[in-house]
């Protein structure tokens, strides 16, 4: 499922990074995204992941991911094109101890976040094939350029795994870019007194004298940094938000009144939401409040997690996330104010349906309460200057702020309608800040206001045309 983009960097990338001699093409070790070279791979795409894995209570784990794929060569011509005669996975993982490639033993090696694979004989463009990896040990967490650690994190009575930009290596072998989601299938054995908590719909459940085992699907199309996992003691509370299974997950040492705080919030956040973005894209949805050591919370897919109890302004986040970021995906991880801007905008907008401030009012009084000098407004969100700034809060708050610009350069009528033909034309998809400045084009029938390129793209603080 990729959607090819940045052609001439992918381009460059293959004509320096791969083979392509007597009609066999070896996959390049990234698919060309400026912040992140080495994130996902080229020369197939992914349709789904099977992931199976054992967590004892040492804290090691044994697992085993099942890929199917389709070979892409890139040519343009599946089947006719040259053959994959080799492709790497991300995989930051433990040991490896065996890969398979349609049934057979296969080749393979490590360089740093790549795992290597040279299957014994080369694959068909155009069809679809299978790779097992089997691994085991205890995984690490990853860390990131902006100083984050984040990934398989130990908790009190098990782990979470989860976080952002680059973590699901961590324990899952994956293509891991946004550009190639699939749809996903979990199996966790457990030990009998914990529980795995994945994303998507919960399957199945079961307790043998030893063990407690799920099962989950998340059938919709899924990035791979959106994966999730939580093991440990919760009280699980199985039940229904707009209209589909919802499952809040709660740490067993949190108060009990929190089950049912965190159902509400969520059932609040999904009816505003729905009013403005239109449909949920998911099947299923939920939340996962786990104390870690992250202290972030994140929109996994279906199912958020918060580190703590949280406010529903921060509930409102996260599911703002589940179309902004989840279903309608960043095409590359510069354009992440697309996921940061939007899901703040509707923190806002919510206040303001309900009462509180306006978002004008707020716009003024920050635009007024921040002057010239002040770090606030850098770095611009739509270009926040390199991977170490992916999370810098002028990405949510100035990027919030450009999407009010454009309210008020277009109106009301039309600003609503592109926020809710954004989410329901990319659903499932990946889209640009370019493919936004489309769309404004195609619902206001003029160009973007020069003021919204201006507070997505210049330093410093933009002046502003709306005062
Ligand atoms: N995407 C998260 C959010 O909802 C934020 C996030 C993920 C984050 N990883 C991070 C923030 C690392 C700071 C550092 O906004
Ligand atoms: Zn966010």
């Amino acid at each position: 499922m990729t959607k090819p983009f940045l052609a001439g960097v992918t381009a460059f990338v293959l004509s320096c990074a791969t083979a392509l001699a007597g009609g066999v093409f070896t996959g390049a070790d990234g698919v060309g995204d400026p912040y992140y070279p080495k994130m996902g791979n080229t020369g197939y795409d992914v349709q789904s992941y099977d992931v199976k894995l054992k967590y004892r209570r040492s804290g090691k784990i044994r697992a085993r991911t099942t890929i199917e794929a389709v070979a892409d060569t890139d040519s343009g011509a599946p089947a006719t094109g040259p053959s994959l005669g080799g492709f790497d996975l991300d995989f930051r993982g433990p040991e490896v101890t065996g890969l398979t490639v349609d049934g057979s033993e296969s080749a393979f090696s490590r360089t740093g976040q790549e795992l290597v694979v040279d299957p014994p004989s080369n694959i068909a463009d155009g069809s679809v094939f299978e790779v097992e990896v089997r691994y085991k040990g205890r995984p690490k967490q990853v860390s990131n350029p902006d100083g984050s650690e984040d990934g398989w994190t130990k908790t009190g009575d098990g782990v979470v795994a989860l976080g952002e930009p680059q973590e699901t290596p961590s324990w899952i072998p994956v293509n891991d870019h946004p550009t190639d989601k699939a749809a996903w299938h979990f199996r966790f054995v457990t030990p009998r007194e914990k529980i795995a908590i994945s994303n998507g719909e919960l399957i199945s459940e079961e307790q043998t004298e030893k063990s407690t085992i799920t099962e989950w699907e998340q059938s919709e199309p899924m990035a791979s940094y959106l994966a999730l996992a939580a093991i440990g003691e919760f009280r699980v509370d199985e039940g229904e938000v707009a209209g589909i299974p919802y499952l809040g997950v709660v740490d067993r040492r949190i108060d009990k009144f929190v089950v049912d705080e965190i159902k509400e919030r969520t059932e609040t956040a999904h009816e505003f939401l729905a009013d403005v973005a239109g449909p949920y894209p998911f099947s299923a949805t939920g939340a996962v409040i786990d104390p870690s050591a992250l202290d972030f919370a994140m929109e996994t897919q279906g199912r958020p997690y918060y580190p703590s109890p949280p406010p529903l302004q921060l509930v409102i986040h996260e599911l703002a996330h589940q179309w902004f970021g989840d279903s309608v995906s960043v095409e590359r991880w510069k354009d992440i104010w697309l996921n940061e801007g939007f899901a703040t905008y509707m923190e806002w907008l919510y206040e303001e349906e309900t009462g509180g401030e306006s978002v004008a009012a707020r716009f003024e009084r920050v635009y007024d309460a921040n002057g010239p000098s002040s770090s606030f407004w850098n770095p611009p969100p739509a270009d926040p200057g390199g991977p170490q700034n992916l999370f810098d809060p002028a990405v949510y708050n100035r990027g919030a702020m450009a999407l009010e610009v454009l309210r008020e350069e277009i109106g009301d009528a039309d600003f609503f309608e592109v926020l809710e033909t954004w989410a329901q034309d990319n659903e499932y998809g990946n889209a640009s800040t370019e493919d936004l400045y489309d769309l404004i084009e195609a619902v206001t029938g003029s160009p973007r206001p020069d003021s919204f390129d201006d507070w997505l793209y210049d330093p410093g603080k933009p002046s502003c045309s709306i005062c």
